[in-house]
């Protein structure tokens, strides 16, 4: 399933970075985007992951990220979510960026996590920009909806279609990029910028890219090595055979 190549390329790696999409949590019970059943296909993003939207109908988008955040809540992080805590353990400089607002790399334990597209379970204010987590919120008696301290309408701190990433973490996304001895692309379509070009510019920055996706996908003719299959099974057997590698290369 592995080449020899990237196992021999993971035995010499310091910095080996994971890009993450919806796929990984896919068999955590997490509808994917645009995948059969994905969230695209039954709902309108213009009409929900956007300010405009929000503006226009902030109950509409506050109760559909309310039933995510409750379907997100009763989900639990899978085998593919902890394999990868696994290899960040593994190399001296590891890190996960992740399009996922699910939460469930840092509940699997992932300690160095860029979040590209936000975190679900985080409000801020449309107003004073300040951060609310869950237990904090109140809900207005006039309108019921969620409101800041300061009077202010709260939003889900996510990344909404037409705005600006953080800049910080896309900054620091695209250093480790530029890093990566090996680069994986795990459970995602690669249709979403910036984080589409992540894969392409480790790769043009010399690191051995390797996709792991259910199915090929618009870079998968671009990467060193493309692996079909569930991320769930597929991580559990590289950390396995790593595991392996080092203990008898320790004998
Ligand atoms: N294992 C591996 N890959 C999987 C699995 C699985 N079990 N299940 C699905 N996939 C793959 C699909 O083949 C698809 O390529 O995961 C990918 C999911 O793609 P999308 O649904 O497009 O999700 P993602 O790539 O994360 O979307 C990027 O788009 O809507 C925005 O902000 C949203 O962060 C999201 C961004």
């Amino acid at each position: 399933m592995f080449s020899d190549e990237l196992i021999t390329r993971l035995k010499r790696a310091q910095t080996v970075v994971a890009l993450t999409g919806a796929g990984v949590s896919a068999e955590s019970g997490v509808p994917t985007f645009r995948g059969e059943n994905g969230l695209w296909k039954n709902f309108r993003p213009e009409e929900l992951a956007n300010f405009n939207a929000f503006i226009k109908n902030p109950k509409l988008v506050w109760e559909w990220y309310q039933w995510r955040k409750e379907l997100v809540n009763k989900v639990k992080p899978n085998p593919g979510h902890y394999a990868l805590v696994e290899l960040e353990a593994m190399f001296d400089d590891f890190c996960m960026i992740t399009q996922n607002v699910d939460d469930l790399h840092r509940k699997a334990g992932a300690k160095k996590i860029y979040e590209l597209h936000g975190n679900i379970m985080r409000n801020r204010c449309v107003d004073c920009n300040e951060y609310t987590n869950e237990d904090d919120v109140q809900f207005a008696e006039s309108d019921a909806l969620p409101r800041c301290h300061c009077g202010g309408l709260l939003r889900p701190d996510v990344v909404w279609f037409g705005e600006q990433l953080p800049q910080r973490t896309l900054m620091q996304a695209f250093d480790a990029a530029n890093r990566a001895e090996v680069f994986f692309s795990i459970g995602t379509s690669a249709v979403v910028q910036p984080a589409a070009s992540l894969p392409i510019e480790a790769r043009r920055a010399g690191a051995y890219v390797v996709e792991i996706n259910f199915e090929p996908t618009v870079i998968s003719h671009y990467v060193d090595e493309s692996i079909i299959g569930k991320s769930g099974e597929i991580l559990p057997k590289l950390v396995a055979r790593l595991r392996q590698d080092r203990s008898s290369s320790e004998e």
